[in-house]
């Protein structure tokens, strides 16, 4: 028996038990499971830091608004596809807050979280030139996404990012774009896992390069101002939450509430596209569709038959939330900095114990410290890696399942870690770096 911190027996009988072939390759779900059991057994809490879910209360200002559509009866009557005008110019104000871009309410469509708006969007792209069949993933990224095109039957193609940061990133995406086969590209920013955030330079080239290759840019704003090196939260003003909006009129922006408004349960998410876009016409979409009209299609095309539109009480509560965003009367950045703070605690106990950080620079700045970030340690693959740290009470997840080719990679999420676990971090960290003598 060896002597780690989580009684080993117990440990080894619980992922014997679990029927997971590796912990280290195991999906998020199935080392939740794994770790309820082991803690359950032994009675020790885990450094919890595979599943990313906000750790935090949801904003009073959305909760108060949904219960009091509730009450005012919105329950019982079907919302419209297209959401409801006054949340529709909610989110056009905030676009126009927070990223300085100018998009009509029209094109701002709340979905049933990014998730669907994902889901949706993938529908219509994949359709919208005959001779284009492939999304292109810049990696790493969301596997819920790659899982979308699979069940929907569809082509990506990906590549990391990670050895293409800067001006590299130019002609890496030329490459790709000059195949004539991709219709869209999807990334994340901030970038789950690996918290890398692109840097103007870099969208500006993702935007000339979407025009210029008639290429529509999925970005995924999950993240929205949780790069906490600046603050994106204030009114009106500079600094912005940077955006490829800024550089190409070819994009849909997808802003989740799940995270900056710890509003993940009610599953309602921001679909944002631009003007252009929305009323552009693509012939190719009467294949599917009696209409060639790309928003018109997304709403009674796509929005209608996949849920004919967003739960009407959640529509009200985004509504709460954004207005008093919008009137000045809620900083959102404030609830959530606290993932920023903690970060920074927990990335320096790994890296005094011999840990590294994977993805480590936004060309030459070091990362932002927020919602997630990744690790590894000398002679470990992700995978062995995570099949150790589970007998030192510390889950995660491999970066190999996210696109990612550093596959000595783990992805940690700072949420569900309470400061007062931070001792026994240290201590865990500790007893793995003495175990595991760096040679
Ligand atoms: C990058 C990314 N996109 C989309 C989502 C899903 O967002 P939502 O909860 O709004 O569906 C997540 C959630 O973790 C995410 O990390």
């Amino acid at each position: 028996m060896k002597n780690t911190p989580i009684n080993y027996d117990i440990v080894s009988q619980k992922v014997k038990e679990s029927g997971v072939a590796q912990v280290g390759s195991a999906s998020i779900r199935e080392i939740k499971k794994l770790v309820d059991n082991i803690e359950k057994a032994t009675g020790d809490k885990f450094i919890r830091m595979e599943m990313g879910i906000p750790g935090i209360p949801a904003s009073q200002y959305g909760v108060k608004a949904q219960i009091k559509a509730l009450e005012d009866g919105v329950a019982a009557i079907y919302p419209d596809i297209q959401g409801i005008p006054p949340l529709k110019n909610e989110i056009s104000r905030f676009v126009k807050n927070f990223l300085d871009v100018d998009v009509a309410p029209e094109g701002c469509i709340p979905t049933v979280g990014s998730m669907q708006g994902g889901f949706a969007a993938f529908m219509m792209l994949s359709r919208i030139h005959k001779e284009k069949d492939t999304t292109l993933f810049i990696d790493p990224g969301f596997p819920v996404h790659k899982m979308q095109h699979k069940v929907l039957g569809l082509k990506f193609d990906t590549f990391d990012v990670y050895n293409y940061r800067g001006e590299k990133l130019r002609e890496k995406l030329e490459e790709y774009f000059s195949k004539g086969n991709i219709h869209s590209v999807l990334y994340s920013n901030p970038n789950n896992p690996s918290w890398i955030c692109f840097t103007e330079t870099e969208l500006q080239i993702i935007g000339e390069l979407a025009t210029k290759y008639d290429v529509v840019i999925m970005e995924d704003l999950a993240y929205f101002a949780m790069d906490f090196r600046k603050d994106y939260s204030k009114l009106g003003e500079a600094p912005f939450q940077p955006s490829v909006a800024k550089y190409t009129d070819n994009y849909m922006l997808f802003i989740s509430s799940s995270k900056s408004f710890s509003y993940a349960g009610e599953r309602i998410g921001m679909m944002v596209i631009s003007d252009g876009l929305y009323q552009r016409k693509y012939e190719d979409l009467l294949r599917f569709y009696p209409n060639a009209g790309f928003g018109y299609s997304m709403i009674f095309g796509t929005m209608y038959p996949l849920s004919s539109g967003t739960s009407h009480s959640a529509q009200y509560g985004l509504h709460g939330m954004l207005k008093a965003v919008n009137d000045g009367d809620y900083n959102f950045r404030e609830d959530v900095e606290i993932y920023g703070e903690k970060a920074k605690v927990m990335k320096k106990l790994f890296t005094e114990n011999g840990f590294s950080i994977v993805y480590d620079k936004d060309e030459d700045n070091p990362i932002a410290d927020g919602f997630y970030f990744t690790f590894a340690y000398p002679g470990f693959s992700g995978v062995e890696l995570l099949n150790e740290l589970v007998y030192y009470g510390i889950s995660a997840i491999s970066l190999s399942i996210t696109g990612s080719e550093r596959h000595e990679g783990v992805r940690a999420c700072v949420s569900l870690v309470k400061e007062e676990q931070f001792a026994d971090l240290k201590f865990r960290l500790e007893e793995f770096n003495k175990n595991n003598p760096i040679g």
